[in-house]
């Protein structure tokens, strides 16, 4: 998969990119990540991609036209290195927004079927309207609170995404359960000792018994789940998955 960001900060990402399994994934050629300053896409000697919003309002919105280079540009240069026209149909383009649909696993799952992926990060008071409206796919938000930019968004998605795309955890890993598969969280782990002044892992764990370990991961799942997120279920059943 590759991912193109769009921001003014692409230094930001550099850190957490370098490290741990998005580095791994992108060391195996799984994961293709392009920085894109949008100054770049800027005509003006001030570099300027925000001015004051029509009709008045506090603060300053990002401006339409060099977003709207930066995504042409992005677009036709991954057209040329498929050689085909249909990069656009592959491609999904995505403002981070609080407003937009909020990320959850369904969604993440979703998206790593995607060969391209163009994030488009806001500052400011936000971004010119016609954006979402007009150049976008999808707006997503990473929760319902209000960032001071797109960022830290991008790389929550990158993160969750990066962890679906085959290949990235390794055929062992990514077959195994995770919170959310299945609608339900993950069941309890434990790691050495075994009995930390007095607070003893379930005993199951200890037996050996691989059908009767399984069987209890299942009930604890369940359990968990009812009792941290019940709303979980629910939807599973709303979704008949249950
Ligand atoms: C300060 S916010 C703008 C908020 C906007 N004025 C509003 O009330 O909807 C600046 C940028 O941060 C990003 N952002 C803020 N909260 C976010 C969230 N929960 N999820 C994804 N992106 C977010 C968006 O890209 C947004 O354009």
């Amino acid at each position: 998969m590759r991912v193109d960001i769009i921001t003014i900060f692409p230094e930001v990402f550099k850190p957490y990119f370098e490290e741990s399994i998005i580095r791994i994934a992108q060391k195996k050629g799984k994961l293709k990540i392009g920085l894109h300053n949008l100054r770049d896409y800027t005509l003006d000697k001030h570099r300027k991609v925000d001015d004051r919003p029509f009709g008045g309002g506090q603060g300053m919105l990002m401006m339409l036209e060099p977003i709207s280079r930066a995504v042409e540009d992005i677009v036709r240069r991954a057209s040329k290195r498929r050689k085909t026209q249909d990069a656009r149909r592959k491609t999904k383009i995505i403002l981070l927004s609080p407003q937009g649909k909020t990320l959850n696993q369904r969604l993440v799952e979703k998206l790593a079927k995607y060969k391209h992926l163009i994030l488009l990060c806001g500052r400011y008071e936000g971004v010119d309207e016609r954006v979402a409206d007009e150049l976008v796919d999808e707006e997503i938000s990473i929760g319902d609170y209000v960032l001071s930019g797109g960022e830290l968004a991008a790389m929550v998605l990158v993160d969750a995404v990066n962890r679906l795309i085959p290949g990235v955890l390794g055929h062992k890993d990514s077959s195994r359960f995770e919170s959310f598969s299945d609608n339900l969280l993950e069941y309890p782990q434990y790691t050495r000792p075994a009995d930390f002044r007095g607070m003893r892992i379930p005993q199951v764990l200890l037996s050996g018994n691989h059908k009767k370990i399984k069987e209890w991961r299942r009930k604890e799942s369940l359990r968990i789940t009812e009792k941290k997120r019940p709303d979980l279920l629910n939807e599973a059943r709303t979704y008949g998955t249950k």
